[in-house]
């Protein structure tokens, strides 16, 4: 995502929006209007999440988002000959591959791109090919760091879901470890140089905290924002996310 000089990017995750709308089968609440108010709003791009089952986001809001919305698309897709057919096709900014199991509720644990490597690299290849920016969303383990180097993702996403499980539950302990991890792959990402992104169940406290990571250039964030919509209207949830990601930046001056 290349909108603008902030130090983190914010991206939208618009899943949810497209939950609620297929929870009635109509066309309301447009999961497309909730990405240009985003974008109006300040967001720096556009997340979705085309799963094989097609549970939230459909093929036509892809469509839509690369017609209609003006910042770039990351799209999440699983490691499969649909999927990047689909995106070597509508050419998303960039793609973030995540693993995929039908029964889960969201996407739980990273990519396993150290023993999936000989099954990613052709998509991974077919991807760059096309132009698109790869991102993997590993766990913050270095074998799966050293696997995105050899598969020469430029990005790879940490997975903050742990974190932010431990953080919620109120036990310190075990979130700073868990923070020590992601600082650490962080690091190693960054040395090798690929670029940092991370998500996954960030609020305005947890999106601090990453963001005084020094080599994190972009959080995508959905179900937060989006929850807090509800509550303080969308424009509002971006504004403060905003505020949040910005404090943890100034953190990275005093360390
Ligand atoms: N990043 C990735 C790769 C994801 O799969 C998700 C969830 O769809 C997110 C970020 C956003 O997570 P959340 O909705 O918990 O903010």
């Amino acid at each position: 995502m290349i909108r603008n000089e902030r130090p983190v990017r914010l991206g939208l995750n618009i899943d949810h929006v497209a939950t609620l709308r297929n929870a009635r089968g109509t066309t309301r609440p447009d999961p497309i209007r909730a990405a240009k108010l985003a974008i109006e709003a300040g967001a720096d791009g556009v997340t979705a999440h085309l799963r094989e089952d097609r549970r939230h986001i459909r093929d036509e809001d892809i469509h839509r988002i690369m017609l209609e919305v003006a910042a770039p698309l990351n799209m999440e897709m699983a490691a499969t000959e649909e999927m990047t057919d689909i995106a070597v096709r509508v050419r998303p900014h960039a793609c973030c591959i995540v693993p995929e199991r039908r029964e889960e509720i969201t996407t739980e644990g990273g990519l396993d791109a150290a023993g999936g490597h000989n099954a990613l690299a052709p998509m991974v290849r077919r991807l760059l090919d096309a132009g698109i920016r790869v991102s993997l969303f590993i766990d913050p383990e270095p074998r799966q760091i050293d696997a995105a180097c050899r598969l020469q993702a430029p990005v790879v996403e940490l997975h903050t879901g742990q974190y932010c499980e431990e953080w919620l539950a109120g036990d310190a302990a075990a979130a700073q470890r868990e923070f020590e991890r992601l600082a650490s792959a962080a690091r190693l990402a960054a040395e090798a140089g690929i670029e940092v992104h991370a998500g996954h169940g960030l609020d305005y406290e947890t999106a601090t905290h990453l963001a005084s990571l020094p080599q994190v250039r972009e959080l995508n964030i959905g179900h937060f924002i989006i929850g807090e919509a509800v509550f303080v209207g969308l424009g509002p949830a971006i504004a403060r996310m905003h505020e949040a990601i910005a404090k943890g930046v100034a953190l990275r001056k005093q360390v």
